[in-house]
């Protein structure tokens, strides 16, 4: 996995928002529509501004959401909600990207299996292959809602999408892509920032063959970079 060193976290965020640019470009240049998948938490809030600024076929892109919480769109918590309010809020109707979302409003068993069928229909009975996947990096060394201690049960699923019970906060169920379907990728992005990250930085670099997410999802058609500010890169 190739890595870069930003110093500050703006200009990490601005160095992975021109990344997305580009490989939408490229894509769009042999392909009607291109796709990207979305981290939640706050690290790539930053991103998602940087991206509502920049002027590029819109209107050609479809998003996907790596995870969800098991909330309606509009509460607090809700990963659409954040992307909603960091760059699609700016669009006027048929403008902008396509937004498949995952329904946390529903049951989470149900969410999921409604988003493995949207998948599946998007990929035309296939898994779909994504022009991007960005993943954040939680402290704990989670990624989208795929935690270290409960990766086996998840890597052993063959499906795209499960749900995975609340024991992290904030205390709901999460729906998630599953490694198989985050590894269909041309280029993975994984972005960490802050000193709050170092340690889990050093350890999922440092043990490379140790079960943690980022390690286990691999980037099937392209490459995988990691991004990170000096803090975030302090212990490496
Ligand atoms: C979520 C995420 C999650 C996130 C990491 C990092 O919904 O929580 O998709 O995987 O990317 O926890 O979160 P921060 O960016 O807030 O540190």
């Amino acid at each position: 996995m190739d890595t870069v060193i930003k110093s500050t976290a703006t200009e990490a965020a601005g160095y992975v928002a021109n990344l997305i640019a580009e490989q939408i470009r490229q894509a769009l240049e042999s392909r009607p529509r291109a796709s990207l998948v979305l981290a939640g938490g706050s690290t790539f809030k930053p991103v998602y501004r940087q991206l509502s600024e920049m002027t590029l076929p819109w209107s050609r892109l479809d998003l996907f959401f790596g995870d969800e919480r098991n909330v309606p769109p509009d509460h607090e918590w809700s990963n659409y909600r954040m992307v909603r309010e960091n760059w699609l809020s700016r669009y006027q109707a048929g403008e902008g990207p396509t937004v498949y979302r995952i329904a946390g409003e529903l049951p989470a068993e149900t969410a999921a299996k409604k988003y493995s069928e949207v998948l599946r229909n998007y990929g035309e009975n296939k898994l779909p292959v994504y022009d991007v996947v960005l993943l954040g990096i939680g402290s704990d060394g989670h990624t989208a809602s795929l935690f270290p201690n409960r990766l086996e049960e998840v890597i052993a699923k063959r499906v795209e999408v499960i749900n995975v019970p609340a024991g992290q906060p904030p205390e709901v169920e999460r729906i998630t892509l599953t490694p198989l379907a985050l590894s269909r990728s041309r280029l993975i992005v994984i972005t960490a920032t802050g000193g709050e990250k170092a340690e889990i930085v050093f350890q999922i670099q440092r043990y490379p063959e140790a079960r943690y997410p980022i390690n286990v999802i691999e980037c099937s058609y392209g490459r995988k970079i990691l991004v990170l500010d000096r803090e975030a890169a302090g212990r490496l």
